[in-house]
């Protein structure tokens, strides 16, 4: 039976998000409806209400979730009402050219539901990254449930559904980040929180924390920066350097996603060494660098989605670590909320008071 349920919507360009009645259909061929046990407030929501993303208004909030799956749809194999689901944006297709060549990361066809959820009225609901978890229940694509070990707390697990896996991904995968290696990360909200949390996990020896808030720094310890660089205070090139014998580091992160930064993290870095760019930066900047000196520090300059994970590889993988307490997923959500308290989340993240604001049912 098609069902009624809350959900959080973006109507318009800017316009504050509103609960409302929408409407779920039962799913179809491929597909699950999962009830939400918890979902992340990350940028990229605030991005979407923004019409930062596109202009496919109305957007259905949420993307970063836990939950049960409910019911699935005809040819549905591995997935069956009661598991307990991460909701990831990378359900590989299997058959594009990317995944054809052995490299489903860069996948570029994956599946998002094919029917859609409306509002009262009928109008046609956009999911924010195939998903739109601020409510009560979401239709996904059966390939967007990845099973995880139920003993993980929701608030923390749905993290990996986005932000979080995108930082430590950014620095085990993209980055590739092993033992010894000296990393920096410029940027330490949850993203580059959770950058600094995947180096400590790869085994690098010095990792630095550079961002402007001193409350961002003394997190980005407690997660396992050994050394922090306030960059309002002067250049954080010189500061990176005399922390790493002269030379800076192996691997530089850049999760704020703007020109400067890239700067910092395309010079804090050794020779040899390698930029990845988590941090997303918006249509209108430009970033000038004399090509003289891209080729002549050598190394890679990479970009990172999603951390470049494989969900059904990753998440099972990490949610392992979690309990085991090897990778603190705790220490992201900052606190618990209503679904009435979305609004005053993007707030906060704006002032810079919190890693994660975390809905929970
Ligand atoms: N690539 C991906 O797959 C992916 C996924 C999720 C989010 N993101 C992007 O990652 C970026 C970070 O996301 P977040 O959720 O951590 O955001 P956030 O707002 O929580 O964190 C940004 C951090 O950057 C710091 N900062 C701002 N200006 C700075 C500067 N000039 N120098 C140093 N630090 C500075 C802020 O103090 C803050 O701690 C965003 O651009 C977001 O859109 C990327
Ligand atoms: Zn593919
Ligand atoms: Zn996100």
């Amino acid at each position: 039976m098609p069902q009624q349920v809350r959900g959080v919507i973006a109507r318009a360009k800017g316009a504050p998000t509103e609960l409302v009645t929408i409407n779920i259909p039962d799913p179809g061929p491929g597909e699950a409806v999962v009830k939400i046990s918890a979902c992340g407030v990350c940028h990229t929501d605030l991005h979407y209400r923004e019409g930062g993303i596109g202009d496919d208004f109305p957007y259905l909030l949420g993307h970063e979730a836990a939950g049960v799956v409910e019911a699935v749809g005809d040819g549905v194999r591995d997935l069956a009402p009661g598991d307990y689901v991460i909701l990831n944006w990378r359900a590989v297709c299997g058959t594009c050219r990317a995944c054809r060549r052995g490299r489903p990361w860069y996948c570029f066809a994956t599946f998002n539901a094919e029917q859609k959820m409306t509002l009262e009225d009928g109008t046609e609901l956009s999911p924010a990254l195939g998903i739109g978890a601020f409510a009560d229940k979401t239709l996904v694509h059966a390939g967007q449930c990845t099973k995880v070990d139920p003993a993980a707390r929701p608030a923390a697990a749905g993290l990996l559904g986005c932000g979080v896996m995108a930082g430590l991904g950014a620095a085990i995968n993209t980055g590739n980040v092993g033992r010894g290696d000296t990393v920096a990360v410029i940027g330490c909200g949850g993203v580059g929180s959770a950058a600094i949390a995947g180096a400590r996990l790869a085994g690098a020896s010095k990792i630095v924390a550079i961002d402007i808030d001193d409350r961002k720094l003394s997190k980005a310890k407690e997660l396992g920066a050994t050394d922090v660089i306030n960059s309002s205070t002067g250049d954080p090139v010189e500061q990176l350097q005399a922390l790493t014998g002269g030379f800076g580091a192996d691997v530089a992160i850049e999760a704020v996603g703007r020109p400067e930064t890239y700067r910092q993290a395309f010079y804090g870095r050794d020779l040899a060494g390698t930029v990845v760019l988590v941090g997303v930066p918006t249509p209108e900047m430009k970033l000038e660098l004399p090509l003289l000196d891209v080729f002549g520090r050598g190394g890679a300059l990479k970009s990172s989605w999603y951390g470049d994970c494989l969900p059904d590889r990753d998440f099972p993988m990490l949610i392992d670590l979690y309990l085991q307490g090897r990778l603190p997923l705790d220490a992201f959500v900052s606190e618990e909320i209503g679904i009435d308290g979305i609004e005053a989340a993007f707030d906060k993240m704006h002032r810079g008071d919190v890693l994660r604001s975390v809905v929970v049912w």
